[in-house]
């Protein structure tokens, strides 16, 4: 089951066919008055919300604040691993990453830019509650998963390494639709040897002195600036 803290992340997973059970709001009015303004489409899901008070949803999201009142819980949609290496377009990885926020925002680009899924190589759980609401609940729009270890060939995918020493530029030429484009963690970047074992190494052309960029804005990068 995934926790859903927040108004945006209930209101993608339910855009997005979640089974939404346990809908929760501190105060109805004030949860009715933000879905008219920002989700109108989440009117009658809330209308029908047990109101339970700001306490008990600070307590029920294990102590964080949620300043829209709104939790929900879903089941997490059967979509993994599989469906992630077979769906069309650019499948992302996210090797190793330590935060939860970053992750959460590279899942919400990932759906944005109508990616084939987001695969985390690692530890991190993409579908912890914080990066639920990192991604705005965006894991219900795509298949996202956890492996222990990087596939080396994700399907039948071309490997790209995207690194800030890559040997090619974003934007040099036009990459292949259906590449795995894989990013490193956020202290250390990719390991060397998933850099040589890649098809490619790619790199964001960064001003002089710019060390990097943050994960998430790199994966937004890479999605939006590869070209279609
Ligand atoms: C915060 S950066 C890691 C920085 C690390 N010191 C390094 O040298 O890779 C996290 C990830 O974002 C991606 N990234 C950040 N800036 C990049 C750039 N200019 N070109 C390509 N990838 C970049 C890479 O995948 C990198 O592993």
């Amino acid at each position: 089951v995934v926790s859903l803290e927040g108004l945006h992340a209930v209101k993608h997973a339910y855009r997005f066919g979640a089974a939404l059970r346990e809908v929760r709001v501190a105060d109805r009015a004030a949860a009715l008055e933000l879905a008219d303004r920002l989700a109108p489409d989440l009117r009658p899901v809330l209308e029908t919300a047990k109101e339970v008070g700001h306490n008990a949803i600070r307590a029920a999201a294990g102590g964080r604040p949620v300043a829209t009142g709104v939790l929900a819980l879903a089941p997490r949609p059967p979509g993994g691993l599989a469906d992630a290496l077979e769906a069309p377009g650019p499948l992302v990885v996210l090797h190793d990453p330590r935060d939860l926020g970053n992750a959460g925002a590279a899942v919400r680009v990932a759906a944005a830019a109508r990616a084939a899924g987001v695969l985390v190589a690692g530890a991190l759980d993409p579908w912890h509650p914080v990066c639920v609401r990192g991604a705005a609940g965006l894991q219900f729009a795509q298949p996202v998963d956890r492996v222990d270890g990087l596939p080396p060939r994700p399907g039948r995918r071309p490997v790209i390494a995207v690194h800030p020493d890559g040997s090619t530029a974003l934007g040099e030429r036009r990459l292949p639709t259906d590449a795995a484009y894989v990013f490193g963690t956020e202290r250390d970047g990719l390991p060397s040897e998933v850099v040589r074992a890649a098809d490619l190494t790619l790199a964001i052309p960064m001003r002089p002195g710019v060390s990097s960029l943050n994960l998430a804005t790199s994966v937004a990068a890479v999605l939006y600036g590869a070209g279609p």
